[in-house]
């Protein structure tokens, strides 16, 4: 099984690779938990910022006319099961490294393909409360299909001393990695909440009623996701309650937001 640990820092020996380092030690206490963990570190990729041309939108990724390494980091997100969002706090919000990835995968709010993976969120503050960065993170991670597994905000010196980390925020790592083997190891990939239900929904009649042509309306026609009996992007069947829920819910977002 294989963690993509993506790292949003420039500095390597900085706080949120440390992190990131020790849910992998605590990971490996487990001798039932068999893994294989790659920290990814976005500032050894050359990714350059999205500029709005809509072609992974209308065509395919494949044809970006940005010429550099985001499909690297894409083909690994793909070989995944699990990923980790790692990311410092800037401004209040996740660091432009992070930022860049984000946007660059921002065609997959329109085609959601990672509802068979699993994302963790950590964000890495010195004082403030990381939830803005949290949120932008986990918004992202849900539309795109993943299974957030959980979120967790660290706050941190600026300067990362191993030892006083370890010692303040061991009890939250072995939270972070208790989460995570429990929830894999079941291979449970839980039923959908209402909220995303709902979106599913909105999307769904969305993407129906837009023009046949669009490379988005074939994606979600051809997944079988305007099927009558769909309810969600992976084949799930909630009880009757949720779908009235959902529905409602999608009313209202349809109707308020829309
Ligand atoms: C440009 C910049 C902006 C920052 N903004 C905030 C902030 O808004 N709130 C906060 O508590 N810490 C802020 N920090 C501190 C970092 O979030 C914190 O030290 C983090 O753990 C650094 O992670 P790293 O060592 O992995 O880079 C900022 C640091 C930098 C360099």
């Amino acid at each position: 099984m294989k963690i993509l640990s993506i790292i949003g820092s420039g500095r390597k020996n900085g706080n949120t690779a440390l992190v990131s380092q020790l849910i992998e030690q605590q990971l490996s206490q487990d001798p039932t938990f068999d893994f294989d963990y790659e920290h990814l570190y976005i500032n050894d990729y050359r990714i350059l910022p999205c500029i709005g041309c809509r072609t992974c939108f209308n065509k395919i990724e494949m044809f970006c006319p940005l010429k550099d390494d985001f499909l690297q980091i894409k083909s690994k997100i793909d070989k995944a099961t699990l990923i980790i969002f790692a990311t410092p706090v800037y401004v209040n919000d996740v660091s432009a490294l992070m930022k860049l990835l984000i946007d660059r995968l921002a065609f997959a709010t329109h085609r959601p393909q990672y509802f068979a993976k699993y994302a963790f969120v950590v964000a890495t503050t010195a004082l403030s409360n990381p939830r803005n960065a949290i949120r932008s993170l986990a918004s992202a991670i849900n539309v795109w299909g993943f299974h957030l597994i959980g979120t967790q905000g660290l706050k941190l010196k600026v300067l990362p001393d191993e030892e006083k980390i370890q010692a303040k925020y061991n009890k939250t790592i072995q939270k972070i990695t208790a989460k995570i083997t429990k929830i894999i190891k079941s291979n449970r990939i839980s039923s959908p909440t209402i909220l995303k239900l709902a979106i599913f929904k909105v999307q769904q009649n969305y993407w129906k009623s837009q023009q046949k042509m669009l490379y988005e309306y074939n994606y979600w026609k051809s997944n079988g996701f305007f099927d009558s009996d769909r309810v969600y992007f992976s084949e799930v069947s909630p009880p009757k309650w949720k779908k009235g829920m959902a529905g409602l819910l999608a009313w209202i977002i349809n109707s308020v937001f829309m």
